[in-house]
């Protein structure tokens, strides 16, 4: 099933991954991998999302059934709302949101009314809890995507939880991006790749897939909540043996790999400040700040990343950074010709499905 949220606009449409045998002749010679035991404890375990859950309730269907008609009432009257503007909840979306929470919480077929009120429904969370999820969704703007507790992204479902940025639609491309690498060019496939950001993982388990099981990939954050989540989903695709969660902030978790690295991407906070208090309240109210906020000009992290690129990346390395868009990928692109002129090769804008400049891509010379 792909489901497609409203944070973005554009619905991408999931592709079967392509899987690459491994070639024995490498056209360069990649960096030796250097692992450091560095996955942090936490104290809370990620949580389990709804359809992961083990059906362990039960409610008579008439009660689920009410419980349905009661959640469809509260989408449509949200139509009605005389305070319509561009941030109102979209009735249409929420009904489709039901049906996705219903899927995910309801095991037994609910539809066939004739089979009697009194039938015994399992569920993966109590009708109470039911309740409260769909309440929080509508009255405080909770995120589809936090109230079910995962997101389709790419042909993958990952766990996201508060304190993860869930991931957009658009960050598929850079693994798009990195496919393209690859195929080009074998040495790609065997090198060490980072993941700088990596929230739910989502970047560094797609990039890990591209690989095939040949290269490495390191992903670091600096929340624990992400590392754990990240950790969390690279378990779930059984790729704990070739991408690793470091905690710690930036290229600093990465030291041995210094002008080792062949790949580098990144989606970085890079919201300006100043925008954060307009944001949709999905996002602004529950979505954490440090995944957003990208300083005065939403640049901060993306500059230091074009710094770090210049340092990590071996002779050859491939670059791709996310940014606000045309403007900030401009002011990259034109720093990279000139503060760090000579370093890199081919730096270019790519555009996302929307025909935004939303991606920055390179080469270290
Ligand atoms: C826009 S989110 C991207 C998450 C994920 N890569 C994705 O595309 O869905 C930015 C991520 O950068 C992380 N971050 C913020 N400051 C950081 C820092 N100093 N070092 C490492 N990661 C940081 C945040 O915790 C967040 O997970």
């Amino acid at each position: 099933m792909i489901r497609n949220f409203r944070f973005t606009s554009f619905l991408s449409a999931a592709k079967p991954l392509t899987s690459f045998a491994c070639s024995s002749s490498p056209a360069r010679h990649p960096p030796q991998f250097t692992s450091s035991a560095s996955t942090p404890l936490r104290i809370t375990p990620p949580k389990t999302p709804l359809f992961l859950r083990t059906p362990s309730h039960a409610a008579p269907l008439s009660e689920v059934l009410k419980w349905q008609d009661w959640a469809k009432d509260l989408a449509s009257s949200v139509k009605n709302s005389s305070t319509k503007s561009e941030d109102s909840l979209d009735s249409i979306l929420l009904l489709r949101e039901l049906k996705w929470l219903t899927e995910d919480s309801i095991t037994d077929d609910i539809t066939r009314r004739e089979l009697g009120g009194e039938k015994s429904v399992k569920l993966r969370a109590s009708l109470e809890e039911l309740y409260e999820l769909w309440r929080e969704r509508i009255v405080n703007r909770r995120p589809f995507q936090y109230v079910v507790g995962c997101e389709h992204w790419r042909d993958m479902v990952l766990c996201v939880e508060e304190g993860v940025l869930i991931p957009r639609p658009e960050t598929e491309l850079i693994v798009d991006l990195v496919e393209e690498v690859v195929r080009r060019d074998d040495w790609f496939r065997r090198g060490v790749w980072a993941d700088l950001g990596t929230g739910s993982g989502a970047i560094a388990i797609g990039v890990g897939r591209v690989l095939g099981g040949c290269g490495r990939v390191i992903a670091t954050d600096v929340s624990p909540v992400a590392v754990a989540v990240a950790g969390n989903n690279v378990g779930r695709y059984e790729l704990q043996g070739m991408i690793e969660i470091r905690e710690g902030s930036w290229f600093e978790p990465l030291k041995e790999l210094e002008g080792k690295l062949v790949g580098l991407v990144s989606n970085p906070p890079y919201i300006p400040s100043d925008d954060i208090p307009g944001l949709q309240a999905e996002v602004g109210r529950h979505e954490p700040h440090l995944a957003l906020d990208g300083g005065v000009d939403g640049t901060d992290s993306l500059f230091h990343l074009c710094d770090g690129a210049s340092r990590m990346l071996t002779s050859g390395g491939f670059f791709a950074f996310e940014t606000n868009g045309d403007k900030q990928s401009k002011m990259i692109v034109d720093y990279m010709n000139s503060d760090l002129k000579n370093i890199f090769s081919d730096v270019k804008i790519v555009s996302d499905f929307a025909g935004i400049g939303r991606f920055v891509t390179g080469f270290r010379l």
